[in-house]
């Protein structure tokens, strides 16, 4: 739910993400239910080290090039399991030899964790990180972060060993709150999050802190990450591969302007229901967004699905566009780079509101200055986050 942070003052915090459910949607107790599995590479440039170390003693040298390339070899999956109604996705993370359960965020460029330094009163209930173990103290940093929501959390800095699905960052920028929002303190499953935006966006002071991805790029054996999360139940996220058995048909991708520090592409036209063939178009820069649960669109594309949906009206009471619970929703059809990807009708009978009334997963993005591709779009397709070309790019294929 947290999602674009707002840290660069680039959005207004109009308190546009899912405002309406996150109070008077009821979180309950999540438990992680996967262990993270990392994956196994034949491992070539290991191989040349070693056979070099072998023959060193007959004389040869390890080649430099080779000895670096060996790092370059990192890869790994790590779940991504859902909150209640899909609101957010927590993946185990270790952090200095601990694991919490951190939610991945590729609209936001902080790690931040709960932590010894947290006040107990802010931090009950919730796994916390300790830098007393391994950590270093980067003295004199802070960071202070909002996101889109209006919560925010803001603290102290240490450098520490962390791993994500095997793949480890041996010194990472961990950013231990001092100070966090109520809505982080009530949502327990939650230790912290794991920004995966441009590290241009991070607000650690005096000196800005690279991201886990931009970390680590440089050791993975391809400088990107997928993103796999599924409707109501564990997902994935892959690093430094693609898995090509969580998608059908071909990747489409789309170029990324990295300006505002977001994953941030140009959506084109949308049809609703069952013809996929699109027309208008959606106007405005998109982002994806992991850590944005809805999917927020112009008033244009809102309007125009709504109509399609029998007793759906905008609601002031719940901050968006609601529907009897009986109503059965249309598809909403999206081209991005010339490929049309289908949100389920399903998928945007996002989650009940009362006895009688269900919240839209499709709301408007007036007054945000992006649109959001959120969990509900993203839950429809495998994302690529893709550096390894001149230009980052995203790239989208139907999920399999
Ligand atoms: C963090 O930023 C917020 C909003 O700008 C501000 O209200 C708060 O005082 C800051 N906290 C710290 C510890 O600097």
């Amino acid at each position: 739910m947290y999602g674009l942070t707002t840290a660069a003052a680039l959005v207004a915090t109009a308190g546009y993400v899912l405002a309406a459910p996150s109070a008077l949607v009821p979180r309950k107790t999540f438990q992680v239910s996967q262990i993270a599995k990392g994956k196994v590479f034949i491992n070539g440039p290991t191989q040349v080290v070693k056979t070099h170390q072998k023959y060193a003693k007959l004389g040869a040298t390890v080649p430099s090039d080779a000895a670096a390339a060996a790092a370059a070899v990192q890869s790994g999956s790590v779940a991504a399991n859902p909150e209640q109604y899909d609101e957010s996705y927590l993946c185990p993370v270790s952090v200095g030899g601990q694991t919490l359960n951190l939610d991945f965020d590729t609209g936001s460029a902080d790690l931040w964790v709960f932590s010894t330094v947290t006040p107990s009163s802010e931090s009950t209930g919730h796994a916390r990180y300790n830098p007393s173990t391994s950590g270093t103290l980067k003295s004199g940093y802070k960071w202070n972060i909002s996101y889109g929501d209006g919560s925010g959390a803001s603290g102290t800095v240490y450098a520490d060993k962390v791993v994500v699905g095997g793949v480890t960052a041996t010194s990472q920028a961990v950013e231990a709150a001092t100070s966090v929002s109520a809505q982080f303190t009530q949502d327990t499953n939650n230790d912290g999050l794991l920004g995966l935006a441009f590290s241009s966006i991070n607000t650690v002071t005096p000196q800005q802190q690279t991201t886990f991805f931009d970390t680590v790029k440089p050791t993975l054996a391809k400088p990107l990450f997928a993103v796999d999360l599924k409707k109501g139940t564990a997902g994935s996220y892959q690093f430094g591969y693609i898995d090509s058995s969580k998608y059908t048909g071909s990747i489409t991708y789309t170029s990324v302007s990295t300006a505002n520090g977001f994953w941030q592409f140009t959506a084109g036209g949308y049809s609703v229901g069952t013809s996929t063939t699109t027309s208008g178009s959606i106007s405005g820069a998109s982002i994806a967004d992991t850590g944005t649960t809805l999917l927020y669109l112009p008033d244009a594309v809102v309007t125009a699905y709504y109509a399609k949906v029998s007793g759906a009206k905008y609601d002031s009471t719940q901050g968006g566009y609601t529907f009897p619970s009986s109503s059965t929703l249309p598809n909403f059809n999206v081209n991005i780079g010339g490929t049309v990807f289908t949100v389920p009708g399903s998928y945007i009978k996002f989650a009940p509101v009362s006895s009688t009334t269900y919240f839209g997963g499709i709301q408007s993005s007036a007054g945000i200055g992006f649109n959001i591709f959120g969990d509900i779009f993203l839950k429809a397709v495998y994302a690529i986050f893709d550096e390894s070309q001149s230009t980052p790019r995203l790239g989208f294929a139907k999920q399999s």
